[in-house]
């Protein structure tokens, strides 16, 4: 991989200035927080990588639609546009407008399963998971095993097992499992992609069987780019024509557009046919979100969501894009920092446990590094290992992640290049000074997803 990527493919027209801090700042404003990323105020934050998800920079084309946006109840035209949009660059037919990715699976899993059913998909995110469970169904993972070597380098370590799938269809019954889902880009993997062939497999599969296939479509446009460069056979297509073959594929799609359609607030349902289905969706939609023609939204941020559908395909967009996130990855790959590695589409997990050895995994090295992040550059990533699993229900013990990350994620036209270069240094600077900072204990937690709310303690003084 080479080190030099395309140039941003955007000028700069409106500015937010950052806050100067200096290092005896950040670490007050550390301890005011009591040591929780989630708890810095982000007015003291220079480089927020905290997510990718509704951080991104909307573009003039976005901001003007705003303003000339149909507020109206019934038959707002942001609605046709959002309709149109779906059926030009996805193919499907019908288009339900919502809130977030998780009111698009609240409303979407509602329709299609109850108590005692199955849901199966390479790997299902948290909000998705947790939609499943409040059916009453049971979600189950079945993503491929190159997934879990973190330091293998394969071009999609986000694959569905298509073998394990299949038996697992058989092992519970075809009739209990309503639902077959891919997610692309597999954020629990890290952003990993998924192939074609295994999207076109899976959705075999999914027809041998009579089950639905679904796709979560959060990072649609950064898996076409990754199909594009890394998948034989669609060197020459374009992202467009990646895109519709995907989703032909599949027979709906639920999508948080807070990543690859690039607002700041907004989601869809997708239906390819099934008219039966959005009239359950439409139905849903009203109580949950609203009424169809604004699905929990303005006008104003519909106008943006159609708008943003398209910005989002551009390949020179999602050259600069991907390449941004590679360059970073290739920056520290290339010092030796501990990175999942292949590095996947919108950020980079540091392995903390391995960056950290003087810390043990219950001194929480993926929070010892966000903090050093943070005192060191006023960048601001997130625990992804042990700090961010509950204990176990059960025995209240301290579970143990697979991995210590720390998880960087770039938002989408926000950051230079020399913000990057910066980003990668103070990581190398972390990197070779990890012995000197401490580990953390847990003062204060909730039962239920505490790493939002945590009180921490470093086990020693900062210096
Ligand atoms: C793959 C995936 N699905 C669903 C969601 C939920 O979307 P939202 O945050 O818009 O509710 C996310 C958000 O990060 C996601 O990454």
């Amino acid at each position: 991989m080479s080190m030099d990527y395309v140039m941003e493919p955007f000028k700069i027209k409106m500015v937010e200035m950052l806050k100067q801090t200096t290092r005896e700042e950040r670490i007050e404003f550390l301890k005011q927080a009591r040591y929780n990323m989630f708890s810095i105020r982000s007015e003291n934050i220079a480089i927020d990588m905290q997510t990718d998800s509704g951080t991104g920079a909307m573009s003039d084309r976005q901001w003007a639609a705003m303003m000339t946006a149909d507020e109206s109840y019934g038959g707002a035209r942001g609605f046709y546009e959002v309709e149109a949009a779906v059926q030009d660059i996805f193919g499907y037919k019908y288009a339900q407008p919502v809130h977030q990715g998780r009111a698009a699976e609240k409303v979407l899993f509602g329709c299609l399963m109850g108590p005692d059913d199955i849901a199966i998909a390479n790997q299902f995110f948290d909000t998705t998971q947790g939609h499943i469970v409040m059916t009453g169904a049971r979600p189950l993972n079945c993503v491929c095993d190159e997934a879990a070597d973190i330091y293998l380098d394969a071009p999609f370590k986000g694959n569905m097992d298509t073998e394990k799938l299949e038996a697992l269809i058989n092992e519970k019954g075809a009739d209990r499992v309503k639902m077959i889902m891919m997610t692309i880009t597999n954020n629990s993997a890290g952003g990993q992609p998924v192939s074609m062939a295994n999207i076109r497999e899976t959705s075999r599969i999914a027809k041998k069987y009579g089950i639905i296939f679904v796709i979560d479509a959060a990072r649609y446009a950064e898996n076409a780019y990754f199909i594009k460069t890394r998948e034989e056979g669609y060197q020459d297509k374009s992202i467009g024509e990646i895109v519709k073959e995907c989703f032909g594929y599949a027979d709906a799609f639920s999508m948080s557009a807070k990543k690859d359609t690039i607002v700041n607030m907004g989601g869809c349902i997708g239906v390819r046919e099934d008219e039966d289905l959005i009239t359950k969706v439409r139905m849903r939609t009203i109580p949950l979100e609203g009424f169809i023609n604004y699905g929990g939204l303005s006008g104003r941020d519909i106008a943006a969501l159609a708008v943003g559908f398209y910005e989002g395909i551009n390949e020179s967009f999602l050259k600069y894009r991907i390449g941004q996130v590679q360059y970073l990855g290739e920056l520290l790959h290339d010092a030796g920092v501990p990175i999942q590695y292949p590095v996947g589409g919108h950020g980079i997990y540091i392995d903390c446990g391995v960056m950290m050895p003087h810390l043990s995994w219950d001194q929480f090295p993926a929070q010892a590094v966000s903090a050093a992040l943070y005192i060191e550059g006023g960048i601001r990533g997130g625990d992804l290992g042990s700090l961010s699993l509950d204990r176990d229900p059960d025995t209240n013990e301290q579970q143990k992640a697979l991995n210590e990350f720390c998880r960087l994620c770039v938002p989408r036209r926000v950051l230079t290049q020399s913000q990057i270069e910066f980003v990668a240094r103070t990581i190398i600077y972390v990197r070779d000074h990890a012995a000197e900072y401490p580990g953390y204990r847990i003062l204060k937690e909730t039962p239920l997803l505490r790493h939002f709310t945590v009180d921490l303690e470093p086990l020693s003084p900062i210096k």
